[in-house]
């Protein structure tokens, strides 16, 4: 169950007015998380931000709520977030995920920079068009979300109207794009834009990388840290490195979407699929503890980051998709003879391209609280200002959730109330009204949900 909270503001003499604690399960709308202006280090330059669907406050906000909501599936028992785990980098560690009808084709992706890539197409095979193409297809998929029409599903239709009949929903989509009438475009921008929020830039190659450029030693990395990155680097050849960066560049470390594979060719089950061409960002591949958030690759085949530089030190076999670049002159397939050392180094400076703050950070975390309750903070419990304008006006302020309608009302006894003014706030909450100086007159800020 969820609800709403109607918070109501008092004025008259004296403000008065109440804090409420900040608690699980409670999303305030008056006080958005920064999504929209989150800082970006100068020397990230790919974004793949559509120009119709930058990220806003609300709109992430309503795409964390969506991301974190099991109703998205068909029996609600699965969210994004199943399958797209913050701890993990917002990824899986099983080897298939499950869904509402059985497993995932393909390993789980980690969601962590999607936004800082020049490839906008997504999934391993790069199948959806966009990242706001991606969003809706798990929850068409009759495996994981099951809102697929077929095979017995409901439809996407279907989900709509789940959704429209929740009014928290009426009050994030008025919020966010000015219309409480929910369709597919619109849950495709909203959970876009939370995905692109999810940023990781504080890792140690970060630190390093603020001050000195790649192919300097980093002050802060050990000599086997500053050797892996000259390897990951340099292009292979005699004397040369292990030719990572010409596909997965620094310092987005996002996929060359002229990539084609990379060689790991199995699918789940055994069968030959040579269509896997884009990995998420190698940034985050193991957690801020260390731990591994992989398995790595489509089918999620090689189990440590060692197994990794072993596959790409000897590339086990041809195949007509093989990148090019994984190929010597002469057409053999790549085989680098790296000794251990130098594996190892490549191991520590991967190490190096994980962040903190994105496993813990509560913007990105379940709005949720234990038992699936949510509950909206629509008005301010405190905050508001009254600025007598001496002309026998007062301008009433203050901010409350952004672009939604708000009614002013007044009373003399705390009884009965009477309307004095419809005020919208806007893009930042804001909320002003003048009214008329008069004695032991109260007023509040009331807000009516959408009905439909
Ligand atoms: C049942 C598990 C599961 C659920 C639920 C799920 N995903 Fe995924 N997600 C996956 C798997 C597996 C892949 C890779 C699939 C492939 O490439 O064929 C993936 C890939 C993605 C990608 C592509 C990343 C990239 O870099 O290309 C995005 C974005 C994504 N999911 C977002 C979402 C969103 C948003 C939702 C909720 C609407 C969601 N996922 C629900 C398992 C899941
Ligand atoms: C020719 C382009 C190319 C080169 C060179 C290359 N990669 Fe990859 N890499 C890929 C592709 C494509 C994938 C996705 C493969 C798949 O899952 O089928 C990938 C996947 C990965 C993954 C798994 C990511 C995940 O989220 O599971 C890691 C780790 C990785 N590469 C590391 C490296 C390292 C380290 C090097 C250098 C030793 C390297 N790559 C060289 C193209 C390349």
């Amino acid at each position: 169950m969820t609800s709403i909270r109607f918070s109501v503001i008092l004025l008259g003499i004296s403000l008065s007015g109440f804090q409420l604690q900040a608690q699980d399960g409670v999303l305030d709308l008056t006080t958005l998380a920064n999504y929209a202006s989150q800082p970006i280090p100068a020397y990230i330059t790919r974004n793949n931000t559509p120009g119709n669907n930058a990220i806003t406050n609300a709109g992430a906000t309503l795409g964390r709520v969506l991301f974190y909501d099991k109703r998205l599936s068909r029996n609600s028992t699965v969210a994004c977030a199943s399958c797209h785990q913050q701890a993990k980098g917002f990824g899986d560690t099983a080897t298939a995920s499950t869904g509402v009808s059985g497993t995932t084709g393909r390993h789980s992706m980690r969601l962590i920079n999607s936004r800082f890539s020049a490839e906008v197409k997504f999934f391993w095979d790069e199948r959806a068009t966009s990242l706001e193409n991606q969003t809706t297809r798990p929850i068409k998929d009759h495996a994981e979300m099951g809102f697929s029409g077929t095979s017995g599903d409901p439809a996407f239709a279907d989900l709509v109207t789940r959704l429209s009949a929740i009014p928290e929903y009426r009050v994030l989509f008025s919020m966010t794009f000015g219309t409480s009438t929910i369709d597919e475009t619109l849950i495709q921008r909203a959970l876009a834009q939370f995905v692109r929020s999810i940023q990781s830039f504080d890792s140690k190659y970060d630190v390093g990388r603020a001050t000195t450029a790649d192919n300097q030693p980093f002050a802060n990395f050990t000599a086997q840290e500053n050797a892996g990155k000259q390897l990951f680097l340099a292009a292979p050849g005699p004397g040369g490195g292990a030719g990572c960066a010409g596909c997965h560049r620094p310092p987005e470390f996002d996929i060359d979407p002229n990539s084609r594979n990379n060689g790991v060719i199995t699918a789940f089950g055994g069968a030959t699929d040579l269509t896997n061409t884009r990995s998420p960002t190698l940034r985050d591949l193991v957690g801020p503890g260390g731990q591994s958030n992989g398995s790595f690759m489509h089918d999620a085949s090689l189990t440590s980051l060692d197994q990794v530089i072993s596959h790409y030190n000897a590339i086990p076999g041809d195949n007509t998709n093989l990148d090019p670049r994984l190929r010597r002159p002469g057409g053999a397939v790549q085989n680098l003879n790296l000794n251990q050392g130098q594996r190892d180094s490549i191991v520590a400076f991967l190490r190096t391209l994980t962040g903190t703050a994105v496993y813990s950070d509560k913007k990105w975390s379940s709005p949720f609280n234990a038992i699936g309750e949510l509950t909206l903070i629509i008005l301010p419990p405190a905050a508001v200002s009254l600025q007598n304008n001496g002309n026998g006006t007062a301008t009433i302020a203050c901010t409350a959730a952004p672009n939604l309608p708000y009614q002013l009302e007044a009373s003399t006894d705390l009884k009965t109330w009477n309307p004095v003014a419809s005020v919208t706030s806007d893009a930042n909450g804001t909320l002003t009204q003048a009214v008329t100086v008069a004695a032991q007159v109260f007023y509040r800020f009331t807000y009516t949900p959408p009905t439909s």
